[in-house]
């Protein structure tokens, strides 16, 4: 949540921030600001509500030259999103910019401690706290710049991603992290730094990702430097970025969700490339081969994530426990650090996360590595904290994903959770070979019947059309379908403001029912499996109450057509492997009926991507 950019180079540094707040606008967008360094050493706030674009026009008629710059796009925590509380903000003296990621936990404290010395404050933020602190430790002690932020920040406690420029210490940028993402980008004698790669991809593809409670020094015409809080300098290793400029972009299509809705037969090949090696028979998941014994000696499997990695897990345990007979227990991240869990070393905990940064989910790591146990990674963003804070993993291997609202990253984490669960069942033999060797087939073909779904876009378009007038929708499922209803629902609330609720259909009758009057939409997912009738049941419960049934059921099913009033058909395929055949119509229809009713759908509103505040 929140982007910072910063660039020192003799590129326009105004372009080169603009464009990289651009590409981090998926990070929040409640305001935008920029700092600039001038040539003669000024520096120059910009900043409004609003998104970047807003930004852009606020800068028409400034002054935009400069030699560095840092920049930032707001996901508002403390603060209203305004003008005044947008970032950069600056030191009392004008002397030091700042832009921040994070919270800071104890901003009052300091905040009180610094008013006591006489430091006026201008904005409701704990951002405004930091930069505040740097200047004052930095005119108490008379020291740099650098020294300045190593001592305030040994005084921080929270997350933060930050970047400072100081217009007395031109051609430098200071930038710092502990538990928010940052990385510098390392150009032919020019530098970036951002909160993930993608401002700088068209630029260079040498990155460098700071460790935690580290301090990056980007220097004009020197290499760059890491030290740590007690100033002893790390290593700086450059990685390889494996992303291209098309990735993100919107390659013709009107929305990111859109495109990467149309990516996933490509993303789901590139998923499951030589992993699932249908022609051996085999499975290779490296990070499970290598540690296999942790796999088929644990106890129990603990699979903690939030949101639509969460709902990606629910079939994670249902596949394990069908595959491999292991005990799973699926748990919001967010919950999970709060319920004083009972793990043991025996015990092997998986965290998801396509951004690999959530907050929650990390600090459900912290614990779960404080226990003992161990800790595997599913993750789609190469370099990012949860990959290097476990202790092995899958990528699930989908490109960027810049749409908020989650499409093939979900596809993406059921495939591996499928891969991952054969893999162990090869491993443990609790699946008769032949069995595998279907599922590898069946797996190989996926992208196909993800392509086919896809042309059904049109006819969901004349779908939604008669649902605009539905202010709540419910979604049902059973089995592996269940967490496709919770899926599809979150899908529609989350990018259409419409309220929608996932349930097992069976527990219709246990309450949700009473809700159902006549032209209620429901919206069903009754594959072909082993629940079909009893779903069908529990759908005519519903249709008597006058229900308006919308199904997506299997090719060729006629039965459904008895009491569907609108029928989504997706290709056969066995249980295990609907829930992806299944979720890409219900993530057109949510995007649809979102288009329908005039909202942002790749940016809608409250919301951001990479969620790195508890
Ligand atoms: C919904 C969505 C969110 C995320 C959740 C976890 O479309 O995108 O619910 O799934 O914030 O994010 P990650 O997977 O990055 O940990």
């Amino acid at each position: 949540m929140c982007g910072i950019v910063g660039y020192i180079g003799n590129g326009n540094v105004y372009d080169v921030l603009i464009k990289g707040l651009q590409r981090l606008e998926y990070r929040g967008y409640d305001s935008a600001g920029i700092a600039l360094l001038t040539p003669d050493n000024k520096i120059n706030v910009y900043k409004t509500r609003g998104k970047v674009s807003a930004l852009e026009n606020f800068c028409r008629d400034k002054n935009t030259e400069s030699r560095l710059g840092i920049a930032h796009t707001r996901w508002a925590t403390h603060g209203e999103p305004t003008d005044n509380n947008a970032h950069p903000h600056y030191s009392e003296d004008g002397n030091l910019a700042l832009v921040h990621n994070g919270t800071i936990e104890n901003f009052k404290v300091l905040k009180d401690a610094l008013q006591q010395h006489g430091v006026h404050f201008h904005t409701e933020t704990d951002t405004e706290v930091l930069v505040q602190l740097i200047e004052f430790i930095k005119v108490q002690n008379s020291c740099s710049l650098l020294d300045a932020v190593r001592e305030a920040l040994k005084q921080v406690v929270g997350a933060y991603a930050m970047a400072v420029i100081d217009k007395n210490e031109p051609d430098q940028i200071i930038a710092a992290r502990k538990s928010s993402p940052l990385v510098v980008g390392i150009g032919d004698d020019e530098m970036f730094l951002a909160s993930d790669a993608t401002p700088f991809v068209d630029h260079t593809k040498n990155v460098v990702y700071i460790d935690d409670e580290h301090i990056a020094i980007i220097r004009k015409g020197e290499p760059l430097r890491i030290v740590d809080f007690e100033n002893k300098e790390s290593k700086v290793s450059v990685k390889q970025l494996e992303w291209s400029i098309s990735q993100l972009e919107k390659g013709g299509y009107p929305h990111f969700m859109l495109k990467e809705i149309f990516e996933q037969p490509e993303t789901l090949r590139d998923c499951i490339r030589g992993r699932a090696v249908a022609d051996q028979g085999k499975v290779i998941l490296n990070g499970v081969l290598s540690n296999s014994e942790k796999f088929l000696d644990a106890n129990r499997i603990i699979i903690v994530a939030c949101g639509t990695s969460w709902h990606a897990s629910l079939l994670g345990k249902s596949l394990i426990q069908q595959f491999c007979r292991i005990p799973v227990d699926v748990e919001y991240a967010s919950e999970f650090r709060y319920s004083k869990p009972v793990i043991t070393d025996k015990d092997v905990v998986i965290a998801v996360s396509q951004s690999g940064e959530t907050a929650d989910t990390l600090a459900a790591i912290q614990i779960a590595r404080d226990k003992g146990a161990f800790v595997y990674g599913i993750s789609n963003v190469v370099g990012s904290s949860i990959p290097r804070n476990t202790a092995s993993g899958t990528y699930i291997h989908v490109g960027p994903e810049i749409g908020v609202a989650s499409t093939k990253a979900f596809t993406g984490q059921v495939m591996v959770f499928t891969l991952l669960a054969l893999q162990i069942a090869q491993l443990k033999g609790s699946m008769p070979q032949e069995e595998i060797q279907a599922m590898l087939d069946c797996i190989c073909r996926m992208p196909e019947y993800v392509a086919e779904v896809l042309k059904l876009d049109k006819a969901i378009q004349r779908l939604s059309l008669i649902f605009t007038y539905a202010r709540n929708f419910i979604y049902l499922g059973r089995g592996y379908s269940y967490p496709v209803a919770l899926e599809g629902a979150l899908k529609l609330k989350e990018i259409s403001y419409i309220h929608a609720e996932g349930y097992p259909a069976a527990e219709m009758k246990h309450g949700p029912i009473a809700l159902i009057d006549p032209g209620f939409p429901v919206i069903a997912v009754a594959t072909k499996s082993a629940t079909y009738d009893k779903t069908v049941s529990n759908l005519m419960e519903c249709k008597a109450r006058g229900a308006k049934v919308i199904v997506v059921a299997t090719e060729g099913d006629e039965e459904i057509n008895k009491i569907a009033d609108c029928i989504i058909r997706v290709p056969a395929v066995r249980d295990v492997f609907s829930p992806i055949t299944a979720s890409v119509p219900l993530q057109l229809l949510a995007r649809e009926v979102a288009i329908l009713r005039g909202c942002d759908v790749d940016q809608p509103r409250n919301l951001a991507k990479s969620v790195t505040v508890e």
